[in-house]
């Protein structure tokens, strides 16, 4: 290919619309930082009762990111929210979409059967890229005719206020796909990092690990849970201790990334099962998000 042709086919590789499949706290917090950054918004689910609290959710959040922006705040909220579409269709998502960005079930089996519907949804040179926390990137894609235009894209929660994004090479991601992807990346006003497709990439290789150390500290009785978050708020400057951001994250999530890794590498000590984990789960206290966890959400 001479070097124009290679311009002019990454030039079309730019990202102006962006869907989301998935409108839980990841998939709604993506469409709303897209939508917020000019980028035109299709966010998807499977329901209209869903896809509602996902639109309740973004105005909210964007009610908090406007308070700040003085006279410009309504406007802002009204430009953003314009900007978005929700629907249930697959092809309505995925039909004009430059990237589609699944933020669905950790399930591998329904995430490969979405690419695909996708896949046949999209055009051509449609990216296609899975938030995924805890699968292996590559094994999402596997059943995709092009394997070159998928690849990760790990956001943080709450996604309007983490800076950070991990992009994903996975497998067979084309160097011009992967370029796209880290573009993006800059213009949802993110720091970008790079990382292969190895499980929990960076942030969650190490963040997983250790909040479950110190569930097992407060387990062995070394230290009270409020001490152990106190101790790493003031003593390391975490924003949150790690019981409180476990919580946050969602005792499920901790849980299901653990498992997965544990069944994967179970000569890892650091990665085998956390009693009160299981426990926590068993009784439905997956965290923030059902009330309570470690620690109690209800209103008083
Ligand atoms: N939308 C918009 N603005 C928000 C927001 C949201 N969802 N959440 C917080 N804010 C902003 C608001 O301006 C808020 O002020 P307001 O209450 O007046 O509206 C301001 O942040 C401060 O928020 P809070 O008073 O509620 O509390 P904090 O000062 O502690 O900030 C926090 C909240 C940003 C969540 C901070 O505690 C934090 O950074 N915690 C760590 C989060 C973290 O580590 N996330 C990564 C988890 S790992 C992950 O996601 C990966 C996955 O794969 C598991």
């Amino acid at each position: 290919m001479n070097s124009r042709l290679i311009a002019n086919s990454l030039r079309s590789l730019k990202v102006q619309n962006v869907s989301v499949v998935g409108s839980g706290l990841m998939g709604a917090g993506i469409a709303q930082v897209a939508a917020q950054t000019g980028h035109n918004v299709v966010l998807n689910d499977l329901n209209e009762a869903a896809l509602g609290k996902a639109q309740a959710g973004i105005e909210k959040s964007l009610g908090r990111v406007a308070k700040k922006m003085g006279d410009e705040g309504p406007k802002f909220v009204e430009d953003t929210m314009s900007r978005m579409t929700f629907t249930t269709s697959i092809e309505e998502t995925a039909a004009n979409a430059d990237l589609v960005v699944e933020a669905i079930v950790e399930n591998l089996g329904i995430k490969q059967k979405l690419f695909s519907d996708l896949e046949a949804a999209a055009s051509a040179q449609c990216i296609l890229a899975t938030n995924t926390s805890s699968l292996p990137v590559s094994a999402i894609g596997a059943n995709l005719k092009d394997t070159s235009r998928f690849g990760g894209l790990h956001f943080f929660n709450p996604v309007p206020m983490m800076k950070l994004l991990e992009v994903i090479k996975a497998n067979d991601t084309s160097d011009e796909v992967f370029q796209a992807m880290l573009d993006w990346g800059k213009a949802m006003n993110k720091t970008t990092v790079k990382c292969i497709d190895t499980p929990g990439f960076i942030v969650n290789r190490l963040l997983v690990p250790y909040l479950m150390e110190a569930i097992r500290l407060v387990e062995r009785g070394h230290a009270t849970k409020e001490d152990v978050d106190i101790a790493m708020k003031l003593g390391a400057g975490h924003p949150m201790g790690p019981l409180q951001l476990a919580d946050y994250v969602g005792l499920d999530t901790c849980k299901f990334i653990l498992d997965g890794w544990h069944q994967e590498y179970p000569n890892e000590p650091l990665f085998n099962p956390v009693d009160t984990l299981n426990k926590l789960n068993e009784e439905g206290k997956i965290g923030m998000k059902s009330g309570e966890g470690f620690y109690s959400y209800k209103k008083k």
